[in-house]
């Protein structure tokens, strides 16, 4: 395969100095004035009565941060926290193992420990068998909406030959999720093989990786990392020896949730305002520069080098229902045993919570749970015995996200959580449709009054229309997430929501 030209960046987000006025203007952190603040972020909010002057600082501060991947330890405030402890609960630490046993920054230790044999082994066959273990595998998406992973790399390979890209999801914006973060952090070689077998399987010569703001370390660890192995040949014109051609490049973000949003965040990576688009056409057809692109969760990608070792087979073989293989959950502060855990999809939610994170510290009453960031369906007490997979959860209104587990206590009441978790979509939204950008910020502030007492029985009627709006008519996920959230509030906490409205 030859290297095929790749189009160059116009004012990719870079560095402050490459953005065009317009494009500046849309992002919250267009200098990357993260560095020490206090984070407003959903953890951090859950947390927020075991240091209320940290909160009370972040609540301050303009413009806001949502959080800095350090949710074991919130409320945080962008500092070195000590990592968080890491554990497999799965017959295979697919996902965390390496994390688990110390990690592999270098390219040395991760070759001793098997890396980049994959690849090897991968690149003596033609692309097509890459492309069938994924498939296989019945893997799926972690960044979120769990679309079958092989039928996307399938539909990328099956478009006609020519300048093709594969972009890396590592924004990790959902409030509660440092998974990415750390993987990034102390596994980043194994990012970067699966990223080399999704550019070989799909036709692909260039890739992109997406990293936000938030995760200055992550950056330093990559540019390391990608130095590493251009230098011993598994990127440039010859990876591995073999004639297939595959460059990566790092991309930084400028602290925008919104920038998750795949077609916000490839529009981010060309340089341009990065409001979200209309789908179809998708990126599989029409992505990066117009043109053909693979786009996939951190995670989801980590996944990849094991299972071209073992066999779609293999991993299809863990698992439950239609969730196969194994699931990294990162637990929040509120948990007596909070940090990393892998396992495999089919535990119930309350064996996470109280096998897993020992339950609530301080013996703390739990009042509900978000898995996946705040834009996700609340899941009450009662329905702790549902078991982790992407039917299971969806059927109660809720998700598995990207597993990012938030645990509230009795500290949090649910109409505050509401107003919360809206101020947080208003801010994040971008403004592109009018339910999202109207409507988010409406629902804050008829949450503001009914918290101050002067809220009538018609402003949750008129809640409840907004709510079906967002849920209708938003252009993504932001607002039909939202929306989401919300009617699990409606449907679950009534008794807590209604005397507000009085
Ligand atoms: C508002 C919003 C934010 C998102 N943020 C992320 C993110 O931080 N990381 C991520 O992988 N996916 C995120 N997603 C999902 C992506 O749009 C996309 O579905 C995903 O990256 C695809 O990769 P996957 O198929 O491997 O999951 C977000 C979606 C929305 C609507």
């Amino acid at each position: 395969m030859s290297h095929l030209p790749v189009p160059s960046r116009a004012s990719a987000p870079v560095g402050a100095h490459d953005l065009a006025a317009d494009v500046r203007s849309f992002y919250h952190l267009p200098e990357g004035e993260h560095a020490g603040k206090a984070c407003q972020g959903t953890a951090c909010y859950a947390a927020r009565h075991l240091n209320p002057e940290r909160w009370a600082e972040a609540m301050r501060q303009d413009p806001r941060v949502y959080c800095l991947g350090e949710c074991h330890a919130a409320p945080a405030k962008g500092q070195t926290q000590p990592r968080p402890p890491v554990r497999v609960c799965s017959r295979h630490g697919i996902v965390l193992g390496r994390l688990a046993a110390g990690g592999a920054r270098s390219l040395a230790d991760y070759q001793r420990q098997g890396g980049y044999a994959a690849l090897a082994q991968a690149l003596d066959h033609p692309p097509e068998r890459v492309l069938a273990a994924v498939e296989t595998s019945a893997l799926r998406g972690r960044g979120g909406a769990g679309f079958p992973t092989g039928r996307k790399w399938r539909a990328v390979a099956q478009q006609p030959a020519g300048v093709k890209y594969v972009v890396a999801n590592a924004d990790e914006g959902d409030a509660g999720a440092y998974i990415d973060r750390y993987l990034l952090e102390d596994d980043p070689h194994r990012l970067i093989e699966g990223m080399i077998l999704a550019g070989y399987a799909v036709g692909a010569s260039q890739g992109y990786l997406y990293l936000r703001i938030e995760y200055p370390f992550a950056a330093t660890v990559l540019r390391a990392a990608l130095a590493e192995a251009r230098a011993a040949g598994w990127l440039g014109p010859q990876v591995g020896g073999r004639p297939f051609a595959f460059e990566l490049e790092l991309v930084i973000g400028h602290g925008s949730y919104v920038c998750g949003e795949e077609t916000a965040l490839l529009r981010s990576i060309e340089g341009r305002r990065p409001e979200v688009m209309a789908r179809p056409p998708y990126p599989t057809e029409r992505g990066l520069f117009d043109r053909p692109t693979l786009l996939n969760n951190v995670e989801t990608l980590v996944n990849v080098p094991w299972i071209v070792t073992h066999g779609g087979e293999a991993y299809a073989a863990i698992g439950f229902s239609k969730s196969r293989g194994t699931k990294a959950l990162s637990l929040n502060s509120l948990f007596v045993r909070p940090g990393l855990y892998e396992v495999e999809f089919g535990v119930t939610v309350r064996h996470i919570v109280e096998e897993l994170g020992g339950g609530l510290r301080s013996g703390g009453q739990l009042k509900g749970l978000l898995i996946g960031g705040p834009i996700i369906g609340l899941i009450p007490p009662h329905l702790l015995d549902t078991p982790l997979g992407f039917e299971e959860l969806a059927a109660i209104g809720a998700g598995v996200g990207h597993g990012g587990i938030v645990a509230f206590d009795e500290h949090t009441s649910i109409p505050d959580l509401v107003q919360h978790v809206f101020s947080f979509g208003a801010y994040e939204s971008c403004g592109k449709c009018t339910p999202c950008r109207r409507g988010s910020g409406r629902v804050e502030e008829l949450f503001r009054r009914a918290l101050a007492g002067q809220a009538a029985p018609a402003d949750l009627q008129e809640c409840r229309d907004l709510v079906t709006a967002l849920k209708l008519t938003s252009l993504c996920g932001h607002g039909t997430g939202l929306a989401r959230f919300a009617e699990s509030i409606l449907r679950y906490y009534p008794t807590e929501i209604e005397p507000c409205f009085k």
